[in-house]
């Protein structure tokens, strides 16, 4: 019996160092080795690094270690494979031992690279390996966070905004550049801008006197309302339905003026996109170079934040529309957005480079200003159709559960129906604030009523739409 196992252990053997296609899984097998051990090197080679750049590289790196250990865990042994490994290993070649040595350095590193959250992602995304996520992770303060494309850990250069709330006010907003050495100061206490880099966007941090104070990236709606301004901007919520009225899409060529502070600028910026384009003109030259510089800054911080360029779609001109024929000669608008005294002035310039149905958006911030548009539009019966005169109201309110002066969480007063409150019901509001989880569910009463603080008029947006006669 011992002889005849002997000898087909030696038939196997024979059979495991001779066949063609064991040379091509080995070979095969010491690539995919030499595949985990590269991968595991590279692991342990960003672990530690902080910095932006590294951190997409190790998000990177750990979408790819996820994707090596489901691999290997997914693949089945062939039937020789299995039979190798019934075999002693003094009865196995060297190559066969070498592949051995390969899979346990695989396990070791398995431990390492893979998270508790990745095997969490994984259970919960059963084709990550033929489809991976696009969200990575980034370590920050010992704790791992979601990373999108494009979205990183804060850096130098970057446009933020530091936000106190107290007593659902806003107390303190400012928006500042985060730079190597600085400071923040507020009444509340210093940051230093060091302690900043690094961290992720969107959180608390305590100043000197112990004030936590929120941290989040600047929005474009944030940035043309804190930015250095020359002229009164376009509200965003104007600027937002002006878009709207106009249906600018990416790709669309579209006329603007003037270009202001350069508030209008972006936003249509962003709207057309790396395909279309934007001409801006001003008749001021200071007004000009206030638009271009809020424009550079924004894009500088953007390439920051995003590694990717902001389309410098903008051509600013300093020109007076009224005049500007031959700068527009040869050139057609899908819409034009106008932000000027006296629009009705430049509608005959603008009027032939406009395509026929197109929308041209008129923002004013006097009534007065409208009626002289429309005066205008009847004297010189240029072909435009007013197809609408609005004002943009948002109110801001003010919904929280009222709270008494000791801080204390008001009680919904029930109507008296003649009978005592039962006891347990007492009880049982009275553990729940213990626990700290407040009183039950619906008990409190709250506050809702519009915010004492309002954003007042802006102006009215009037919709021109080109016809042919
Ligand atoms: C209220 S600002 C525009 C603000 C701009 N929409 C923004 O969001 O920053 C009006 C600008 O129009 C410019 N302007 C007035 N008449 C003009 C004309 N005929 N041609 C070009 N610009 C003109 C003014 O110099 C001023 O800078």
């Amino acid at each position: 019996m011992a002889g005849h196992a002997a000898l087909r252990c030696d038939f196997l053997l024979r059979l495991l160092t001779s066949s063609r296609s064991i040379q091509t899984l080995l070979w095969n097998r010491a690539v995919f080795g030499r595949n985990v051990e590269s991968i595991c090197s590279r692991t342990f080679s960003t672990a530690s690094i902080r910095s932006n750049q590294d951190d997409g590289q190790s998000s990177d790196s750990m979408q790819t270690q996820r994707q090596a250990h489901l691999f290997r865990r997914r693949r089945s042994l062939s039937p020789l494979e299995r039979i190798s490994s019934l075999l002693p290993e003094d009865a196995l070649s060297p190559e066969v031992m070498q592949l051995r040595g390969k899979e346990q350095q695989e396990e070791r590193c398995d431990p390492v690279i893979v998270t508790e959250e990745d095997c969490l992602q994984t259970q919960r995304d059963p084709d990550a390996v033929e489809e991976p996520n696009a969200t990575g992770f980034q370590r920050a303060g010992g704790q791992v966070h979601p990373c999108l494309l494009g979205e990183s850990l804060l850096s130098f250069g970057e446009l933020l905004i530091a936000e106190f709330r107290k007593k659902r006010r806003v107390e303190f907003r400012k928006m500042f550049q985060l730079q190597p050495g600085a400071r923040l100061h507020s009444s509340w206490g210093v940051i230093m801008h060091d302690d900043l880099e690094g961290q992720p966007a969107g959180r608390f941090m305590k100043t000197s006197r112990g004030v936590p104070i929120f941290f989040r990236r600047a929005s474009l709606e944030d940035y043309v309302l804190h930015m250095k301004r020359g002229p009164a901007i376009s509200y965003p919520k104007d600027a937002a339905n002006m878009l709207l009225m106009m249906d600018v899409m990416e790709g669309d060529c579209v006329l603007e003026s003037g270009s202001g502070s350069g508030a209008m600028s972006l936003f249509l910026s962003r709207a057309v996109g790396s395909k279309g384009s934007v001409l801006s003109v001003e008749v001021r030259e200071d007004h000009h170079r206030r638009s271009l510089k809020n424009f550079e800054r924004w894009r500088t911080s953007w390439a920051l934040r995003r590694g990717q360029e902001w389309p410098e779609n903008v051509e600013f001109q300093n020109a007076d529309l009224c005049t500007a024929s031959s700068l527009l000669a040869g050139r057609g608008f899908h819409s034009v957005a106008l932000d000027l005294i006296h629009p009705h002035l430049v509608l005959p310039v603008v009027l032939p480079h406009l395509h026929p149905g197109g929308v041209c958006a008129t923002y004013l911030a006097n009534i007065t200003q409208v009626i002289d548009l429309l005066e205008g539009l009847r004297c010189s019966e240029l072909p435009f159709l007013c197809e609408r005169i609005v004002e943009v109201p948002v109110r801001d309110w003010m919904v929280a559960p009222a709270l008494q002066k000791d801080g204390q969480y008001c009680a919904r007063k029930a109507p008296d129906l003649g009978e005592p409150l039962r006891s347990e019901e007492e009880a049982s509001v009275g553990a729940d604030e213990e626990d700290g989880v407040g009183p039950a569910f619906g008990s409190v009463p709250y506050i809702a009523r519009p915010h004492p603080e309002q954003m007042s008029h802006t102006a009215f947006l009037v919709k021109l739409r080109k016809f042919v006669k």
